[in-house]
């Protein structure tokens, strides 16, 4: 089964798409989790993208596209994955279409997460992020078991540098010029299911696995 997560950012793609993973044990592949890893780690690659990252805006189209190329070609995803934070652009769909054509392939699947922007910049403001293992937490609505401290390694919660409110707020205007028009190239494939991302995790989840039963 092969998955994409569509929605704003903080519209819960990645509490969702880790809940999948795990339910359909298919691999998760959040490009922003990949970037995170590289900024952390210091690479050329973090070097290029924490640019981009920083100012809210998207990494380049080439540089994404050969990340996640490069991924979905490994063997854990011979069965199929949950692609979190990616196609954000027509060029990444069109691109991945066709890697996935060339195959006799196709996305089975994209879930649209809705959530309205003034829901957005709040839940940003209380979103912890684990570095280390990319566990995502919110102070009042999923919090951690330990305060400030990830349930499943023991690193240290931060605010993510991205989820600052004016860097939110151009994120989310990014996201409806250039990420939004996939809602409308996905239904014109057939494949688009939209969930109500404003209810509870566990009533999200349940919204997903009854349009992927
Ligand atoms: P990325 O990491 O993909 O960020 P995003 O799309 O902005 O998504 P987020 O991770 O911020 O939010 P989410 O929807 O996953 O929400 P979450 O589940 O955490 O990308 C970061 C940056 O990397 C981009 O800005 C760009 O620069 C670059 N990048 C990445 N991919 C790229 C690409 N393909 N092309 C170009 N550039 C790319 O939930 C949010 C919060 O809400 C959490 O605190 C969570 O606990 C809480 N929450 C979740 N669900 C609920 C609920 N139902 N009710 C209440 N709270 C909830």
């Amino acid at each position: 089964m092969k998955i994409v997560m569509l929605g704003a950012p903080g519209a819960g793609k990645g509490t969702q798409a880790k809940m999948i993973a795990e339910e359909y044990a298919i691999p998760h592949i959040s490009t922003g989790d990949i970037f995170r890893a590289n900024v952390k780690g210091g690479t050329p690659l973090g070097m290029e993208a924490k640019a981009y990252m920083d100012r809210g805006e998207l990494v380049p189209d080439e540089l994404t596209v050969r990340i996640l190329l490069d991924r979905v070609a490994k063997d854990d995803c011979a069965n199929g994955y949950v692609l979190d934070g990616f196609p954000r652009t027509i060029p990444q769909a069109e691109v991945l279409d066709s890697e996935l054509a060339k195959m006799n392939d196709r996305i089975d699947f994209a879930i649209d997460v809705e959530v309205p922007d003034e829901n957005i910049v709040r839940r940003m403001s209380g979103r912890r992020a684990c570095l280390n293992c990319g566990a995502t937490y919110h102070i009042e609505h999923i919090p951690p078991k330990k305060e400030g401290i990830c349930d499943n390694c023991g690193s240290e919660l931060v605010l993510r540098d991205d989820d600052k409110e004016e860097t939110v707020k151009k994120r989310l205007a990014v996201y409806h010029e250039q990420t939004q028009p996939l809602i409308d190239f996905y239904n014109k494939k057939g494949v688009l299911k939209e969930v109500d991302g404003t209810v509870d995790s566990a009533e999200v989840f349940a919204a997903i696995k009854k349009v992927l039963a």
